[in-house]
């Protein structure tokens, strides 16, 4: 079996939301005060997480296996996760996106339980910039968790950076700067219509356009071939050997290429950021379902995966769980 869909798509990259919680507060994310936690007895556990994932590697196609959050290094049982992972027939990429809080001490952990790399989320060099963006003085943090990554072999390190309208909106090419010069691989997102406070606005928002233009005044960007189903459509700077990613997911979305499948942390299958239903899991694995049924589960929520986001549709709204919950 395989999870495919009615629009030709068939998912192999699996993302896996291990909890809700996060120790920043970006902006474009979530508000000040946090937000209301699931809670515990809702989220899987480690056994049930594991058992959901072998399903999918086994028996759906499912190669690849990204770990998200909220902030994923707040999971108590992530390496052993990761390792149970990694033993799977076929032994799968694994990666992680994180906010790299607490990353200087766990890199080599990971790395030996079998993680092969990070993307970290950053998006200025400016730690007083880093503090109003997510309320946190943790910039040196985020620093020394990349600087660990590196030098555990969790390469190539990437870094997702949003730049937010009247605040980093000048950080652009300070940023790529920053991260040639450390040999991370930079890629810039568009803000989506996900953040729990359900303030995104079109107008704000820094469109690809925008971004390339400015880095443009600063550097040469080619564009490179072989995007494939990835989100980042790829630039080499100034002849080499450094790359800048861009990610339209407004703009220039890659749906008709997409080949994700989410499962949150309350064991919950979404086909899409964007998706209105999802399809409980949870309570089939809880309700004593066998590997047959789960994976007959997951093909048949897979069908109704919808074409694209639907942003731009006048209908359009919001999915009610905000990114931290979804899973980046
Ligand atoms: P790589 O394999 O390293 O390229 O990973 P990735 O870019 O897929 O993963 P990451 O978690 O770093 O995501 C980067 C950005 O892409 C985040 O802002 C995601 O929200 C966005 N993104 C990831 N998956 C999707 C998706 O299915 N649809 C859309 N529209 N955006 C996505
Ligand atoms: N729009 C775009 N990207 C977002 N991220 C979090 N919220 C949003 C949003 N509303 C980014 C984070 C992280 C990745 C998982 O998604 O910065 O790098
Ligand atoms: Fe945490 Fe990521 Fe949301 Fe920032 S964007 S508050 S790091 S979950």
């Amino acid at each position: 079996m395989q999870l495919g869909d009615r629009h030709g798509r068939v998912a192999t990259d699996l993302r896996v939301s291990l909890t809700d919680r996060c120790n920043l507060r970006c902006q474009y994310c979530m508000p000040a005060e946090g937000l209301d936690w699931m809670p515990t007895a809702e989220v899987l556990t480690d056994d049930e997480v594991v058992r959901l994932i072998h399903v999918a590697v086994t028996r759906l196609g499912v190669v690849d296996v990204r770990f998200t959050g909220g902030e994923p290094l707040l999971r108590r049982g992530l390496a052993s996760i990761v390792a149970a992972t990694k033993a799977m027939p076929g032994s799968p990429r694994t990666a992680i996106t994180t906010n790299a809080l607490g990353l200087s001490r766990t890199a080599h952990a990971l790395a030996a339980a079998g993680l092969d790399r990070v993307n970290v989320s950053l998006d200025t060099t400016d730690p007083e910039m880093f503090h109003r963006i997510t309320l946190r003085d943790r910039f040196h943090d985020v620093v020394a968790g990349l600087e660990a990554a590196a030098e555990a072999g969790l390469t190539p390190v990437k870094i997702n950076a949003v730049l937010l309208r009247g605040l980093n909106e000048d950080e652009g090419p300070a940023l790529l700067r920053w991260c040639m010069e450390r040999g991370y691989e930079l890629r810039f997102i568009e803000q989506m219509p996900l953040d729990a406070q359900h303030g995104w606005d079109r107008s704000r928002m820094i469109t690809a356009d925008e971004i390339l233009a400015r880095l443009s005044e600063h550097v040469t960007l080619t564009p490179l071939d072989g995007r494939g189903s990835a989100p980042a459509e790829k630039f080499q700077v100034d002849g080499g050997p450094h790359t800048v990613g861009i990610i339209g997911s407004v703009t220039r979305p890659f749906c008709a290429d997409c080949n994700r499948v989410r499962l949150t942390a309350d064991g919950q299958v979404r086909t899409c950021l964007f998706a209105r239903e999802e399809s409980d899991l949870r309570a089939a694995l809880r309700g004593g379902a066998d590997d047959d049924e789960l994976a007959r589960r997951w093909v048949e929520a897979m069908w109704g995966k919808a074409a694209g986001h639907g942003i731009d549709d006048p209908t359009f709204l919001q999915p009610s769980r905000p990114m931290s919950s979804i899973g980046g």
